[in-house]
This record gives C-alpha cells, sequence and structure tokens, in this order.
C-alpha cells in the first residue's frame, strides 16, 4: 500500500498542496496532470528521493530492500559496454540465477516487450524507444513490488504504448501484490486501457484529465 496523508511540497512555489490518498497493493493507477503539474516530485517522495514539508508517505508493510521498488525515469540507463541481453542478465546473474533459467527468463520478457531482435545489439545503437522498452523489461525482471513508471510511453509509437501498457496489466496479474503507478499524460492512451486515474492540478488531487 501507497499512503499520502496530508503530503505538502515546495521547491520555491507550493506544488503538492496537503495531498492524501491511497493505492492498494494490486491497484494500477494512472497520474496524470498537465506538465509541470508535479507528477514527478510525487514519484519522487514514493521514491523517497525527497521528503514531505509536512505530511506523511507510507510505504505499507515496509520494502524490504530497495530492489522492491522500481522507479522508471528519464534518461534511461544502460551499461553501455554490455549488449541487451548482458544488461538483461546483469541483476539475474548478480542473484546467483542459473544460467539457463536467466536465459528462459530474457526469452520470455522479451518477446513481451518486443525486443527479442536486439538482444545483440549494444546501447548506443537502438532507438530511445527501444531503450525504454528494455528498461522496464530489466525492471521487472528483478520482480519489484512497487512499480513507478514517468512517463514511460513518451518516446514511444501508440501500438508499443498500449503493448507496454497491456504487459504491466499482465505482470500485476501474475504478481497481484504489486502496485502500478504510471505517469502519462497521454489521453487517448488512457481512453483505450481505462484504469483509476489520480489527476493532479493545481496542486491537489482532483478527478479525471480533460481532453485537452
Ligand atoms: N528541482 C527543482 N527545483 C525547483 N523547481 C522544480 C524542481 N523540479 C521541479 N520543479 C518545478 O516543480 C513543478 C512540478 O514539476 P514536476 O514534478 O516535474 O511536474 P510534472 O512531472 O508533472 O511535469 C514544475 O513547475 C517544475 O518546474
Ligand atoms: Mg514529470
Amino acid at each position: 500500500m501507497i499512503s499520502f496523508e496530508k503530503v505538502s511540497y515546495s521547491y520555491d512555489d507550493k506544488i503538492l498542496d496537503n495531498i492524501s490518498f491511497k493505492i492498494m497493493a494490486g491497484e494500477f493507477v494512472y497520474l496524470t496532470g498537465k506538465s509541470g503539474s508535479g507528477k514527478s516530485t510525487l514519484m519522487k517522495l514514493i521514491a523517497k528521493q525527497l521528503l514531505p514539508d509536512s505530511g506523511e508517505v507510507i510505504i505499507g508493510n515496509g520494502l524490504r530492500e530497495k530492489m522492491e521498488l522500481f522507479f522508471l525515469e528519464k534518461p534511461t540507463q544502460l551499461i553501455s559496454d554490455k549488449t541487451i541481453y548482458e544488461n538483461l542478465a546483469y541483476y539475474l546473474e548478480f542473484q546467483g540465477r542459473n544460467l539457463s533459467v536467466i536465459h528462459q527468463l530474457i526469452q520470455e520478457i522479451s518477446k513481451e516487450f518486443g525486443i527479442q531482435d536486439i538482444l545483440s545489439h549494444f546501447p548506443d545503437d537502438i532507438s530511445g524507444g527501444e531503450a525504454d522498452r528494455v528498461y522496464l523489461a530489466q525492471g521487472l525482471l528483478k520482480k519489484p513490488k512497487i512499480i513507478l513508471l514517468d512517463e514511460p510511453t513518451s518516446n514511444l509509437d501508440p501500438a508499443s504504448s498500449q503493448n507496454v501498457l497491456k504487459t504491466l496489466e499482465a505482470y500485476i496479474k501474475k504478481e497481484p501484490t504489486t502496485i502500478v503507478l504510471i505517469a502519462i499524460h497521454d489521453f487517448s492512451l488512457i481512453k483505450k486501457i481505462p484504469h483509476r486515474e489520480l489527476y493532479l492540478s493545481d496542486g491537489k488531487i482532483r478527478g479525471t484529465l480533460h481532453e485537452v
């Protein structure tokens, strides 16, 4: 569970103004709002990169390790002298997983994200949209409990964007205690794949994003 209780946050101006909401385990939620409305700031508060000026951000049950939270921000970071396959394998090897298991997990996730043809490429030789999907695949391989994605579809065409959201829906079905929170401002995409929405405007959580 993620719970905001009367949370305020300011840089120079007040960005979040006495905000309260809860997201329960197993929920898939969109965080919407115009550019500059505070979506990234709110995510940084969940990730504890920022601390609230007042109020409390509570992550239910506590996160046992940092690995349990996956926060996709820009720009994506891949290890440049490793191939995409090696980038994906990196954390799994670190966990001491057996090579054939690693191979199978990478094949499965690559197919889901449509990156199976670029596994032998190096990060400099793939597009921004491909890098985003690799980074997402890498994050999911760590089996996080909280998945925060800050505008994960901004580099992707509509078909790949839908595919990414569908893959996350499938992930949460398999791992039903996971929370997925996606900052997004693509209204047509949200309409096609509807989920609960937290709409940020003037420092408050309001109804839903209106078509602009
Ligand atoms: N480190 C910072 N210092 C000062 N102002 C910031 C900083 N980061 C963001 N802001 C400002 O806070 C507001 C909210 O930013 P942000 O959370 O990035 O919004 P969003 O992700 O919805 O576009 C914007 O006006 C932005 O310019
Ligand atoms: Mg942002």
